[in-house]
């Protein structure tokens, strides 16, 4: 662990920080877990920062004993007010980050023979479901996350909602068209679609989910091999969209499927 920075490191660590958050390369790990995710599944992590080296160690050991060296040895101290300035949001765990984003060949992602099936977001609006469908999709061995619309997936707050799995799998934005170039089923997930039946889902599907607002497009379902329904009470108008995402993925994941 170093010790506490001087001044001028502490104004060009700032300086560091505005930077990440404002590249297309760079993203800002906000907290324990997303840096821990990122270490473990192989991120390049150019900056560690915290303001409690006892805290980390203790919760490297008890969270991440695989990755506590790594996590520990190269954390640099620094004061609260040094911590603060390092961007809008302090997160609790006292520890930030600075790593690569990966990159995602949208092309190769869609040509993957594998079975594993793709997630698909028209367009999201909520910054942290998006993150929080990356996870559920990491944690249940979607194939990728991709989304529509202008949410740029490496947000900070992004990375925040998905605990750093961002690095378990590819994640990008897509122009709508770049489905057209491929042969994967797509079925898109609505309300008012066909009951849903996992064990009939064919391989490589790619499952499609409408923003939280306005659900599903009529391009979208156009362009649906199928829309299909998740089962709800009566009454219940729809689930939210990460819930959605989760109990398509682990049916389908318990039916058998990839
Ligand atoms: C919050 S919902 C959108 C609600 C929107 N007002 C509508 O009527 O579709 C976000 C997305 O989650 C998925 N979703 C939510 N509940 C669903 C259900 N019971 N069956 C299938 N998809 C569902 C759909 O893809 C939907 O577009």
């Amino acid at each position: 662990m170093s010790t506490t920075v001087l001044r001028a490191q502490a104004a060009q660590l700032t300086r560091s920080f505005q930077h990440a958050r404002r590249s297309q390369e760079l993203v800002v790990l906000e907290g324990f877990h997303p840096l821990k995710h990122a270490l473990r599944f192989g991120a390049q992590v150019e900056q560690i920062v915290t303001v409690d080296a006892e805290e980390l160690n203790g919760l490297a050991e008890r969270y991440a004993a695989d990755i506590r060296e790594q996590m520990t040895e190269r954390a640099l101290l620094v004061s609260r007010r040094v911590f603060r300035q390092l961007g809008p949001y302090e997160p609790h765990t006292g520890v930030i980050g600075i790593a690569a984003r990966l990159s995602c060949d949208v092309k190769s992602v869609l040509d993957d023979a594998r079975a594993s099936p793709v997630v698909l977001l028209e367009d999201p609006r909520h910054r942290g479901n998006l993150g929080a469908v990356i996870r559920v999709a990491a944690a249940a061995g979607a194939g990728a996350v991709l989304n529509t619309g202008d949410q740029d997936p490496w947000n900070a707050v992004t990375v925040r909602g998905s605990a750093g799995l961002h690095f378990a799998l590819p994640v990008a934005r897509i122009d709508a068209n770049a489905l057209e170039q491929t042969n994967r089923p797509l079925l898109a997930f609505d309300p008012a679609g066909r009951p849903w039946c996992p064990a009939r889902v064919p391989g490589r599907a790619i499952l499609a989910f409408g923003s939280e607002r306005v659900g599903c497009s009529r391009e979208l379902i156009a362009r649906a091999d199928e829309c299909v329904s998740l089962p709800m009470r009566e009454g219940v108008s729809s689930l939210n969209l990460a819930s959605a995402v989760a109990a398509a993925l682990y049916s389908l994941r318990l039916a058998g499927g990839e």
